[in-house]
């Protein structure tokens, strides 16, 4: 538009691109940290380029966190046109419901008249844990979904604030603060340097799966991300 080519946002979204090598970049104007409709706008800038990519049939997985949230806030009844299901991309973290991957992902089927599916576990667990619960055959099923998705959908998390969130044992926590662990996405901690300085065992999506997804969506906001945003 006219007020985005005067505030010179097209060339900065071009740089970012080069700069970082990432097909597309998409600037909001504002900082998230300070204003909250910022955070509608990345909303709003998501769900424009989710409709630009969506083919006849996906698979969407989505993670969790308020930027996820407000994503979800700005889909509509069109996009159910398209044969949609959204799957959490991870388990369950902290207490806030409304903020989890698998309310996320009802409340955007809901506003799409679309499908969903739930995961009903822990985002971190032991490696025991893990062994049993995806010889579970309700949560390999959701599992298998998520490793087959065509589209992914993430936040980009403070590096602290996750660990938080998290309720991370001391001895990790350890590990988080010696690595100078920046970012968060998906249970791995990168540090400046975008070096993974710390994982947690997860049943969510990971790293190596993003491979086989055609299109990989990631959404952040605030000045106090920008460390976190470089880094992954
Ligand atoms: O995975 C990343 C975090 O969930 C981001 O959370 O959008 O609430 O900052 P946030």
């Amino acid at each position: 538009s006219v007020m985005r080519d005067i505030m010179g946002i097209d060339i900065l979204e071009r740089q970012l691109q080069k700069r970082m090598g990432i097909r597309k970049v998409i600037v909001v104007p504002g900082d998230s940290d300070q204003s909250p409709w910022v955070k509608s706008e990345l909303g709003q800038a998501t769900a424009h380029s989710m409709k630009n990519l969506l083919k006849s049939k996906n698979i969407i997985a989505v993670t969790g966190g308020s930027t996820m949230a407000a994503v979800a806030e700005m889909l509509t009844p069109d996009f159910g046109e398209k044969d949609l299901l959204f799957v959490p991309a991870r388990g369950g973290i902290g207490e806030d419901v409304k903020n989890q991957a698998n309310t996320i992902c009802a409340i955007m089927a809901d506003n799409t008249n679309s499908r969903h599916r739930v995961f009903y576990v822990p985002d971190q667990v032991s490696t025991e844990v893990y062994k049993s619960f995806i010889k579970e055959p309700l949560i390999y099923e959701v599992w298998n979904l998520v490793k087959s998705a065509s589209m992914v959908l993430h936040g980009i998390g403070d590096a602290i604030i996750m660990a938080e969130r998290r309720n991370t044992s001391q001895e990790d926590l350890h590990k988080i603060l010696e690595g100078k662990a920046v970012g968060e996405a998906f249970g791995y901690y990168f540090n400046e340097a975008g070096e993974i300085v710390h994982k947690v065992l997860t049943i969510g999506l990971q790293m190596d799966d993003l491979k086989n997804v055609g299109d990989v969506i990631a959404v952040a906001g605030g000045a106090s991300k920008a460390k976190a945003i470089r880094a992954i």
